[in-house]
């Protein structure tokens, strides 16, 4: 008899029309839908055509008129502040009516763009809110990000508003993010008309007159706006991620899928139940914090935790174990590197045992690999369920993962488990053809994509079908290399293009060597992203000097780290390069960056067959000595 798992998953592939619908059952439509998927233009999929509906609406208000409105929405947990805070769901929805009704004064409508560059802080959280609540799209910038960055996005988004803190919090140091907003308007071609500025105490930043407003005055002194009906098929939020290029790509989100595939998931995915506290640790800048800080814990009558501070160091390797028994959480979501960052501190969990975790079910990992180590431990320490999940920033959601509310399946270490209700994922050759259970190739999802995944790019619906859905026509492109065994559980190796992975965070090998061929010493340049023990991977560059320069190596290398991370911003991580005489190059000129990865690593590697010249893998080799690479470890 087909498991629980295997009946769910049935039931999404033989009528998902039938499936989304029930799931959206329970949500509020102002209008109800004409079709559920709208597959007339494709391979532009819709999901949910014809309805109304509002995000803010159902994470908020629907629960207050069901009775909840006592409930705690939303816990701001802050040990680089000292503080912690609760919002019932009453009190947050009137403080995002208000700060609504402080954007709708200040000439913000549906379809307007609004940028945020908070730190993580609940007034983030209150802005993402109150831009769903009139229709207008968010779009949340990570404040780790440099001006230059922003600036892209600025330019692409094209906001009428933007909403920043004066600053984030680092541990040992304050980021000033007023400072860095004016330079990114400065370098922007579209300029917004109003800044939102929300002063934290420990920096006030410099406000333009005229444009700069307080964001606390403001929402002080506006009236309540209400929902705004929107269609399902208006965006809520375009969020901006690394692609094969510096320039990033504005993955846009529905707002009526997106809230019926996060909805679906919480139960489904999370087992979570309404009134339980769910904690993701991650930060509203990524697609994470969108979905499962912000959206989907509030959209499921969950309580929500808003954690800024880190894994270690605020203060130690216990601050986890911590917020978990100060509120109760039920499910922590949080990527791989956290874990290894805890283990590196307390590499005995000594810490674990001073807490009390009774009311702690499930451990969900997700945002790069999770190596089997890592996963043991947690698993030893924790003693219960450690669950390896599979997504990203296009999909919105889970796309393979053991789905704890439907069945839990038996752990296979090294796989995220198998593939989710309303996916259909396959693996295929470089022809698109697909191959054995156990054999590596390209993952693709057949379309149409559930609901909640990304239906184009911001203004470029071109460069949605060239980016995801050419080269394997009738499917869309995940990026991502594996295979599925002969059970069903799918293994994510690698990327099979230049995105790496660094701490969780996804970040374009070529928008750094973009940044490191604008330094007039440089000729060539390549950056590759090598094992790192703590943050998974970490971009390492190779540069290649122009004749004639005669500065120190060394000053140059320098130069370069510091030019990166002034151009990206410190989230790039970028801190080690190496000056070689040439690149290895195939002989049509392609330089061999996985074969320079797997030197740099010390794995086995084949000889390119189309190598130019074999003797340069030798010389990389030597120059990666000296930095510890290249060595068996
Ligand atoms: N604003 C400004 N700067 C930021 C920032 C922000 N919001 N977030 C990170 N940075 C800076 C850091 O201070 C660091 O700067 P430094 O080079 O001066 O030290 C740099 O960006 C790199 O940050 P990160 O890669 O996060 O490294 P870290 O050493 O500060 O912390 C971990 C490492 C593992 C503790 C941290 O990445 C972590 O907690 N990760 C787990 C949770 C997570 O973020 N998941 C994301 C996706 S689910
Ligand atoms: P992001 O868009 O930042 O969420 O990054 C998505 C990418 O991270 C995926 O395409 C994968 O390459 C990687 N990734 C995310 N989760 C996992 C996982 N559980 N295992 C392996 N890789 C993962």
């Amino acid at each position: 008899m087909a498991s629980r798992y295997e009946q769910v998953f049935a039931a999404a592939k033989a009528d998902p029309e039938a499936f989304w619908a029930e799931a959206a059952a329970p949500l509020h439509w102002f209008r109800k839908w004409d079709r559920v998927l709208d597959a007339s233009n494709p391979p532009f999929y819709r999901w949910f055509a014809g309805a109304e509906t509002n995000t803010c609406y159902n994470a908020l208000d629907r629960h207050i008129e069901a009775g909840h409105g006592d409930r705690v929405a939303l816990i701001y947990d802050s040990p680089v502040t000292s503080t912690v805070r609760r919002f019932t769901t009453r009190e947050l929805r009137d403080r995002v009516a208000r700060l609504a009704g402080a954007l709708t004064a200040l000439g913000v409508a549906k379809g307007d763009r609004v940028i945020i560059y908070m730190s993580m802080t609940p007034e983030a959280v209150m802005a993402m809110l109150a831009c769903a609540r009139i229709g207008a799209i968010h779009s949340v910038v990570f404040g780790g990000f440099a001006p230059r960055e922003l600036a892209t996005r600025i330019d692409d988004a094209k906001p009428k508003l933007i909403i920043a803190s004066s600053c984030g919090l680092e541990p040992g140091r304050v980021v000033e993010y007023k400072p860095l907003l004016d330079q990114a308007i400065e370098m922007a071609t579209h300029k917004p008309q109003h800044c939102l500025v929300h002063q934290r105490q420990m920096y006030q930043g410099p406000m333009t007159a005229g444009r700069d407003l307080d964001f606390d005055a403001e929402a002080d002194r506006a009236a309540p706006a209400d929902c705004v009906p929107v269609k399902a098929t208006d965006p809520l939020y375009v969020l901006y991620t690394s692609g094969t290029t510096g320039i990033p790509k504005g993955v846009v989100r529905h707002n009526g899928g997106h809230m019926v595939a996060l909805h679906w998931s919480m139960q489904n995915v999370y087992g979570m139940k309404p009134g339980e506290v769910f904690w993701a640790a991650s930060d509203v800048g990524w697609v994470v914090g969108h979905s499962y800080i912000v959206y989907a814990p509030l959209l499921f009558g969950c309580t929500t935790v808003l954690y800024e501070g880190k894994p270690v160091g605020t203060p130690d390797a216990g601050a986890y174990w911590r917020v978990i028994e100060q509120h109760k959480v039920s499910v922590l979501f949080t990527a791989p590197t956290a874990f290894r960052a805890i283990k590196k501190e307390d590499p005995k969990a000594e810490l674990i045992g001073k807490y009390d975790l009774s009311g702690f079910r499930t451990l969900f990992l997700a945002g790069e690999r999770a190596d089997p180590d890592t996963v043991k431990w947690a698993e030893d320490n924790l003693k219960r369920p450690v669950i390896d999940h599979w997504w990203q920033t296009e999909t919105g959601w889970p796309v393979a993962s053991n789905c704890m509310g439907i069945e839990q399946l038996p752990v296979k270490h090294g796989s995220p488990t198998r593939v989710v209700p309303g996916y259909d994922v396959q693996v295929v050759d470089d022809d698109g053809h697909p191959v054995k259970a156990g054999d590596i190739g390209n993952i693709v999802i057949k379309l149409p994509l559930p609901p909640g995944c990304l239906p184009t790019l911001w203004n470029n619906d071109e460069g949605f079908k060239k980016s995801y859905l050419t080269r394997f026509p009738g499917y869309y492109n995940t990026g991502d290399a594996g295979f599925i065994d002969e059970d069903g559980y799918i293994f994510i190796m690698s990327r099979t293009d230049d995105i790496i992975n660094v701490a969780g965070h996804r970040l374009s090998t070529g928008g750094m060597e973009e940044v490191l061929a604008s330094h007039p010493d440089v000729a060539e340049c390549a950056v590759v992203g090598v094992a790192d023990q703590l943050k998974g991977q970490v971009p390492l560059g190779f540069v290649v000097l122009k004749a004639g320069v005669t500065r120190p190596e060394d000053q140059i290398l320098r130069e370069l780290v510091q030019l990166v991370r002034e151009k990206i911003g410190p989230v790039a991580a970028f801190k080690q390069a190496v000056v070689v005489k040439r690149l290895p190059k195939t002989r049509s000129g392609k330089i061999l960056r996985g074969t320079m990865q797997k030197i740099a690593d010390a794995q086995e590697y084949r000889m390119p067959a189309t190598i130019d010249d074999p003797a340069i893998l030798g010389e990389i080799g030597e120059a990666l000595q000296p930095l510890g690479y290249a060595k068996p470890h």
